[in-house]
């Protein structure tokens, strides 16, 4: 048998759930966990292009977000204010943000000339927004209600363990 290793074998899309709640029970700290987030979606699900989390600065003044872990091509938004950008509109809402199209949504921060729709799914600690899983896809209209949910299941799981180690 041979094997590859530069690409990850596919799970289904219905056991990516699964997957996610494997990573979270092995994680040792919120940055490993993030990170084994975003390397098991980025790697898994083709039209899943760029794939980060950003998060709440502590204390910061006005708020701004921060990138954290993420997979994809670099972005020139590693803070991001919440009055900019879907990633702003999504932490200040508390509300998951769908765009299929980025290029018709004034709020839009470009990353790559590539991406054609975004999703953005907040993360909460007792109920407060502390950051948001983004995620960006070269296809239109790329998130439906399926990756939503998945997503969301993904943010709550960081959510889920920051409130168990605070
Ligand atoms: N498109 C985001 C900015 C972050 S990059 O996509 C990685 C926004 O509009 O807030």
């Amino acid at each position: 048998m041979t094997s590859d290793t530069t690409t990850a074998a596919r799970i289904p899309k219905t056991e990516l759930r699964t997957a996610l709640d494997k990573v979270a029970a092995g994680a040792g700290s919120a940055q490993f966990l993030m990170a084994g987030i975003v390397k098991l979606l980025h790697e898994q699900l083709r039209n899943y292009n760029w794939v980060g989390f950003y998060m709440l600065e502590h204390g910061a003044n006005p708020p701004m977000l921060a990138l954290g872990p993420f997979q994809g091509a670099m972005t020139p938004h590693t803070r991001i204010p919440l009055d900019q950008g879907i990633c702003g509109a999504a932490a200040a809402s508390g509300a998951t943000v769908v765009v299929d199209d980025v290029n018709a949504d004034p709020r839009y921060l470009a990353c790559s000339l590539e991406t054609k729709s975004e999703i953005v799914v907040p993360v909460f600690v007792d109920g407060k927004v502390v950051g948001e899983l983004d995620i960006d896809s070269h296809a239109a209209a790329a998130f439906g209600e399926e990756d939503r949910k998945l997503c969301e299941h993904a943010a709550a799981l960081v959510g889920s363990w920051l409130e168990r180690h605070s």
